[in-house]
């Protein structure tokens, strides 16, 4: 043979993949429609042709261009299909060069015919595997996206169970115009949700008005929620608008609505039901459209108990609660807390400091009270102390450098901190379950071999039980 090509068919098309005596530019050219010149012929019909002398041919098309003088040359095309079982694939042919007339090319087409149920078994091969590795990286991206988590907040982190709970509601809740009341200890990220629910609500647009009623005296509260008319009380000045009225349309944000006063609640009540309200001193009624969003570390449920907070108020503001686990009961979130912490302190000092694993051990350890609050402190402080890449331990404060002594001291025992271990752990069991206890399936999801899997198994006592 002095030009051979092998093309392959893909939907109406069949395209030259590999070639020998072509140039680049004539590699190219070589795409056929089903049914176009010899090359388009076999692959639609599938059976061999022969063309004993090219120049004679008339459908013969020489579409690379190839072979430029046609006429000098005594040329046959020996062309097979690349077939498997009854699919065709693609063609295989050559050129032959030949001198004497009347040459029988059966033993050529015999030849070129195994050759090309060679090639039809690894071509087909070739594609199961693409196809599996389609399959694989999909089912891969997925669970990616499950451990990342099905619902996303901008800039707030929550990969555990319990967020991903909290993000759920947050999602289905913004869109009405529902109240929503926080609950969850300081630090836990209650001001946060409150924001994101005002910017994926339709209000986003309109004003967010935050009011804390725990800030100033009871005496000063119903002027700053309802406002005042001008000489409603000495000091009274100017009519002054107040927080309900400057959320006209938006969303106002109570916090640390445990702290309302009695004397208050009825008013809010009012607002939160008839939308009404008259400023300090005022006659005049005033309507307003806002959405209220609550927010509470105590325990209201108590407060109503002891006659400190009205009942009706509680129910009213209770339509959609929504409870932010304390950190120590999501541990497996510390890690992407602390990446994205660092992420920002980083960002914002100029430095481009990593935590190792010895200090995510520690901050795992610890229960922190102050919640995230206090972890993003704590990470703040290790950026800002940092030298170059690293942090040090030092800088971690003693409390939770003791905790996590104290804890080892302990062993084993009741309340285990959540370890990086107990982490992989638990993706490796996790992907386990996804992909039917099938070692290499779930490795392959996990995006490690076989070989470490099976070892990770070994070491961490996995087992189906
Ligand atoms: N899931 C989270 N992802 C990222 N940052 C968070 C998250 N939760 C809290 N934070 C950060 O932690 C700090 C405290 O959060 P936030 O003020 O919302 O807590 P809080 O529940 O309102 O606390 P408090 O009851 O003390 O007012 C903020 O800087 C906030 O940005
Ligand atoms: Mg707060």
């Amino acid at each position: 043979m002095n030009r051979g090509t092998v093309s392959l068919r893909s939907g109406n098309e069949v395209s030259v993949i590999a070639a020998h005596g072509l140039s680049e530019d004539e590699f190219k050219k070589g795409t056929y429609s089903l049914g176009e010149g010899i090359i388009g012929r076999v692959a639609k019909l599938g059976s061999p042709i022969v063309i004993p002398n090219i120049g004679d041919e008339p459908m013969f098309l020489n579409k690379t261009g190839s072979r430029v003088n046609i006429k000098k040359e005594k040329v046959a095309f020996l062309c097979v299909p690349v077939k498997f079982k009854t699919e065709i694939l693609g063609v295989l042919n050559v050129d032959r060069l030949y001198d004497t007339k009347g040459i029988s090319f059966e033993e050529d087409i015999k030849l070129l015919k195994i050759i090309a149920s060679l090639m039809a078994q690894s071509i087909k091969l070739h594609m199961e595997v693409e196809k599996e590795r389609e399959a694989f990286n999909q089912e891969r991206e997925n669970l990616k996206h499950q451990l990342k988590g099905k619902y996303r907040l901008e800039n707030i982190i929550g990969h555990s169970d319990r967020m991903q709970e909290v993000f759920e509601s947050v999602h289905r809740v913004a869109p009405s115009r529902a109240n929503v009341l926080l609950r969850g200890e300081s630090g836990t990220g209650k001001e946060l949700i409150a924001k994101a629910l005002h910017y994926m609500s339709p209000r986003a647009k309109n004003p967010f008005i935050k009011f804390n009623c725990a800030s100033i005296p009871e005496g000063l509260l119903e002027s700053e929620l309802f406002g005042h008319e001008k000489g409603a009380f000495t000091g009274a000045m100017a009519l002054r608008k107040g927080r309900f009225e400057l959320a006209h349309t938006g969303t106002i944000f109570l916090d640390e609505i445990g702290d309302l006063p009695l004397s208050l609640q009825p008013k809010i009540l009012r607002v939160l039901q008839e939308k009404e309200f008259e400023r300090v001193g005022g006659e005049k009624t005033i309507t307003v459209d806002v959405r209220l969003i609550a927010a509470t570390s105590r325990d209201l449920e108590k407060l109503v108990g002891s006659g400190n907070f009205r009942e009706d108020l509680y129910y009213r503001l209770n339509v959609v609660p929504i409870y932010l686990p304390p950190l120590r009961d999501r541990k497996e979130d510390i890690p992407f807390l602390a990446d994205f912490f660092m992420g920002k302190y980083n960002k914002e000092n100029r430095k481009s400091a990593e935590i190792s694993a010895d200090e995510l051990n520690l901050l795992m350890q610890y229960t922190w009270p102050g919640n995230v609050r206090e972890l993003e402190n704590t990470i703040e402080r290790l950026v800002v102390m940092s030298t170059g890449k690293t942090v040090s331990l030092r800088d971690i404060p003693a409390v939770i450098r003791e905790a996590a002594l104290r804890k080892q001291a302990a062993g084993p025992g009741d309340a285990l901190p959540l370890t990086i271990a107990d982490i992989e752990k638990q993706r490796i069991i996790e992907a386990l379950k996804h992909a039917g206890w099938n070692q290499a399936k779930a490795a392959r999801m996990l995006g490690i071999t076989s070989r470490q899997i099976g070892y990770k198994i070994k070491i961490y006592g996995i087992s189906k039980k």
